[in-house]
């Protein structure tokens, strides 16, 4: 069993997507047993809210559907309790290693673009002000991401 947390600055766009284009991607290879997907935002703002609509409409035109209600990531519990836990951006992957306080979660801890085959991006860019094309470019990104991501994580199953 492999845990995989996405981690973006508020839950509601980049990492809830990433979360539903990974469970579509372990939907059809028949490892949801195997494999457990959650997300989480850096700050609470939004916690409790589904995913933004602009994201939920991009989504579902690709044949996902995003469910996750959002919540805020926590330092005490989800460090422990995943093994990869994968941020969108720099800004994401710097917040998330300065909450590592004892430092002891640093091999957990990635960038999405780090696992993109196709796409030549360091970061999965915020979508919340930047209009159709960034909510298309994020899930196109994603898509790549996702599937170098499930390769790697299928060689330790
Ligand atoms: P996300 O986008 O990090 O991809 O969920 C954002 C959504 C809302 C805010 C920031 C980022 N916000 O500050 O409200």
């Amino acid at each position: 069993m492999k845990k995989i947390l996405f981690v973006c600055l508020g839950n509601i766009c980049r990492s809830p997507s990433a979360e539903g284009v990974m469970a579509h991607l372990v939907e059809k290879e028949a490892l949801g047993q195997k494999i457990k997907l959650d997300s989480a935002g850096i700050i609470g703002f939004h916690a409790g809210e589904q995913a933004d609509p602009r994201s939920r409409e991009h989504a579902e035109k690709r044949g996902v559907e995003l469910t996750s209600i959002a919540r805020q990531f926590n330092p005490s519990g989800d460090f422990q309790q995943f093994d990869y836990i994968l941020a969108m951006d720099k800004r994401n992957f710097r917040d998330l290693t300065n909450l590592d306080k004892n430092k002891k979660f640093a091999h957990k801890i990635f960038m999405m673009t780090d696992f993109c085959r196709d796409m030549k991006v360091s970061d999965v860019p915020d979508p919340y002000y930047a209009g159709a094309n960034g909510f298309e470019l994020v899930l196109d990104i994603l898509e790549d991401a996702c599937t170098g991501l499930l390769d790697k994580i299928k060689e330790e199953l």
